[in-house]
């Protein structure tokens, strides 16, 4: 299997504080390397502050990284051709579904916007990718969900807004930071469910980023867990979760969930027991 991602002894320290003589350095990135495959989801989980949304958004260069490589689908990311590949061929979705989102802008809009930062389609065909994203996402119907604004709609409904914009310039990568820890249990499986049916439709890869072990376990094939900026673990997801290694792997099991995906089922089962 190919390679979509491969990032490469990536660095970024931060200074904090106000005095030149008593700077901090954050080493939020220290050393990070991992890969990912075609149609592979490749989770990076870790506590608090252990560098995961840094490492995302250096590989989107909306930080530019103190050391290290990032290669995306086989080109060295290092110039603006480069660059723009990878912003077109690789989208985010974030955690706050509504934060991520203008408003003032209806469902329509908020699609459509990555469509006019890369040029794609005229008025038309902008229009028919729009529908089809919508289509995707199974936020249905399409036409009448288009014109609505995003109030109107309830988190699990925004957060598939969210999926159907990072579609739809028909992406090879999407980095998913915490897409469902905002979002009420019950719409939780809905929502990762979706990842995987797209995964397998459209053969995207992902790189899913949580604190959270079952949904971790629940879309992850393969893991890598961040402590203090670094990779402790990493592997097949099982192996990782059912045979831990490390020490901060094992306190991570321990205190931070259940890393059984049938009990995230169950909380779902629950959750729709009680809205009978
Ligand atoms: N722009 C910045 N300036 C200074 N320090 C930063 C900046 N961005 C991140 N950091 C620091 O880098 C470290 C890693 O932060 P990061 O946001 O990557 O963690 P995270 O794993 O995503 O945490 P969380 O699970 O809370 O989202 C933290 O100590 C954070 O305070
Ligand atoms: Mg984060």
């Amino acid at each position: 299997m190919e390679e979509i991602l491969s990032v490469n002894d990536l660095k970024k320290y931060f200074t904090t504080g106000g005095f030149a003589s008593r700077k901090d350095l954050v080493k939020a990135v220290d050393g990070v390397s991992f890969s990912v495959k075609k149609r592979e989801t490749f989770v990076i989980a870790g506590g608090s502050g252990s560098g995961k949304t840094t490492t995302a958004r250096l590989i989107l260069r909306a930080i530019e990284p103190d050391a290290g490589t990032i290669t995306f689908d086989g080109v060295n990311v290092a110039d603006d051709i480069s660059l723009r590949k990878i912003r077109k061929e690789c989208q985010m979705i974030h955690q706050d579904p509504y934060a991520s989102v203008n408003p003032r802008m209806t469902v329509s809009d908020i699609i459509r916007e990555p469509l006019d930062i890369h040029a794609i389609g005229n008025a038309e065909e902008k229009k028919r990718l729009i529908l089809e994203a919508l289509h995707e996402v199974k936020l249905e119907p399409a036409e009448e969900i288009a014109k609505k604004y995003p109030h109107m709609l309830s988190g699990g409904q925004r957060q598939r807004v969210a999926i159907a914009r990072s579609i739809v310039t028909k992406p090879k990568l999407i980095i998913a930071d915490e897409p469902v820890s905002m979002l009420d249990v019950s719409v939780r499986v809905g929502i990762l469910e979706l990842m995987r049916e797209l995964q397998e439709r459209l053969g995207i890869s992902f790189l899913y980023i949580t604190h959270d072990l079952a949904t971790a376990r629940y879309i992850g094939h393969k893991i890598a867990i961040m402590r203090n900026g670094e990779i402790v673990e990493s592997g097949p997801i099982n192996d990782v979760l059912f045979n831990p290694k490390h020490p901060y792997t094992k306190a991570l099991i321990d205190s931070i969930s259940d890393p059984d995906p049938d009990n995230l089922k169950r909380d779902k089962e629950i959750n729709d027991k009680d809205l009978d």
